[in-house]
């Protein structure tokens, strides 16, 4: 009954793993998927959560009984916490200040969202399932269908949208030219989005450019949306991985929870912790009462019940551990701003090596995007050569993950684009 099946293509990131593990080639090189690799190129288990599993193994009272279809309490309250700000509020007229003079940087945000019990959070797998989950929810209950996505997006959220049920538009986001933000092209077309339309906002740490507007241009973004209604959806991935610092890279969000405003905001541990294969993520909706919230809260478990029933137990109750220890959480900054730092520095050695090659072109683009990818400007013949004679893996539209460089790769990676660009 399946005889006429066609095969369907590989995933355009998960894929390029795909082909990178059938090539024999001794000097080959991933650089395809986001996921973080030491010095050594090998896969990184952090210290914190080594330590936490440990906890967790010799507490016998533990048991693996079905967490509620939310998932666990204590993770999701910490995670909402961890996003969106400490519990106290900051008062109108401090924020007022603060907004005016712009100086975001140096300011702590609490969150009166959740002050007000105005947040619902549920645990869900991941970033993905907390976009899918969002998305079904947001298909069943809100008035306008309609979600803008950046051009380019990561590959994964048109389909994870479109099968959830919305109808997918996009805004423009990157500037091929300058390499950097089309802001004016993202006013405008914000500003000709349908009132009420949902609109998907990276909130830090860019996939795949790279690139993210700066605090003064968020704000000019809030002040826009809000004027006209447009539902804001946060997608955040690499909080802590873009600056090397947790507080900072949540301040998008969190000047749209400031505002009184409603959001939505999916959370990934994949990256920050490291915790790529346990699927650990979190959707939070904040309303505009606690009693919406609830109610919201409600409507969530019955998208949840029939897709997966409940969330795994092993990887929130992780995450829980480490957020809820003051020097476990210590542990883990340092870890995070390790792991920030050691991409930082191979942005630098990426662009020093292509400059010592007198590589034509102006590569200043690798040291100013940030998080875990650059957005080289590869077009899609220059990296089918790459991989053909260098075995250098990517996705094909010349996103490279600098999370998978290592110092010992970074002169064979630089070859193969210098011989990229003049060939
Ligand atoms: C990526 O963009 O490489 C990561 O977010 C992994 C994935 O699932 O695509």
């Amino acid at each position: 009954v399946f005889a006429h099946l066609v095969r369907a293509p590989e995933d355009p990131i998960l894929g390029v793993t795909v082909a990178y593990n059938k090539d024999p080639s001794p000097i080959k090189l991933n650089l395809g998927v986001g996921a973080y690799r030491t010095e050594e190129g090998k896969p990184l288990v952090l210290n914190v959560v080594r330590q936490a599993e440990q906890q967790l193994v010799n507490d016998r009272s533990r048991v693996k009984e079905y967490l509620p279809i939310v998932g666990l309490a204590e993770y999701n309250k910490l995670s909402a916490k961890l996003i969106l700000g400490a519990d106290r509020c900051i008062s109108p007229l401090f924020y007022c200040l603060i907004t005016h003079c712009m100086e975001y940087q140096d300011v702590r945000f609490k969150s009166p969202a959740i002050q007000e019990n105005r947040v619902t959070t549920v645990q869900c797998l991941s970033g993905t399932g907390s976009l899918r989950v969002g998305g079904e929810f947001l298909a069943r209950h809100y008035h306008q269908l309609t979600i803008y996505i950046p051009l380019p997006t990561w590959g994964n959220h048109p389909k994870i949208f479109t099968l959830a049920g919305l109808s997918v538009k996009t805004y423009r986001y990157y500037d091929p030219a300058t390499r950097g933000l089309d802001f004016q092209g993202l006013l405008e077309d914000l500003s000709s989005a349908p009132s009420g339309a949902i609109v998907l906002l990276h909130a830090c740490a860019h996939n795949p450019t790279g690139v993210d507007p700066t605090i003064q241009q968020w704000e000019q973004i809030r002040q826009l949306m809000r004027s006209k209604a447009l539902l804001p959806f946060f997608d955040s991935a690499y909080q802590g991985f873009a600056s090397g610092s947790l507080d900072a890279d949540a301040q998008p969000v969190r000047m749209f929870v400031a505002d009184g405003g409603e959001c939505l905001v999916a959370q990934s541990y994949a990256k920050n912790m490291g915790l790529y294969g346990e699927r650990v993520g979190a959707l939070s909706i904040v309303c505009k009462s606690a009693d919406v919230a609830s109610r919201v809260e409600s409507q969530l478990k019955l998208v949840i019940r029939p897709m997966y029933s409940s969330p795994p137990i092993h990887g929130a109750s992780i995450v829980a551990t480490i957020l809820k220890d003051r020097n476990l959480y210590t542990e883990w900054t340092i870890e995070l701003k390790a792991m920030a730092d050691r991409i930082i520095s191979m942005r630098q050695q990426l662009f020093d090596a292509l400059r010592a090659r007198g590589t034509p072109g102006d590569w200043s683009h690798i040291i100013k995007q940030i998080g875990m990818f650059t957005f080289t400007g590869l077009n899609s013949e220059q990296v089918a050569f790459m991989t053909r004679e260098y075995h250098i893996y990517m996705t094909s539209d010349g996103r490279i993950s600098m999370a998978g460089l290592s110092s010992r790769t970074v002169p064979h990676l630089a070859d193969a684009i210098h011989a990229a660009v003049t060939s």
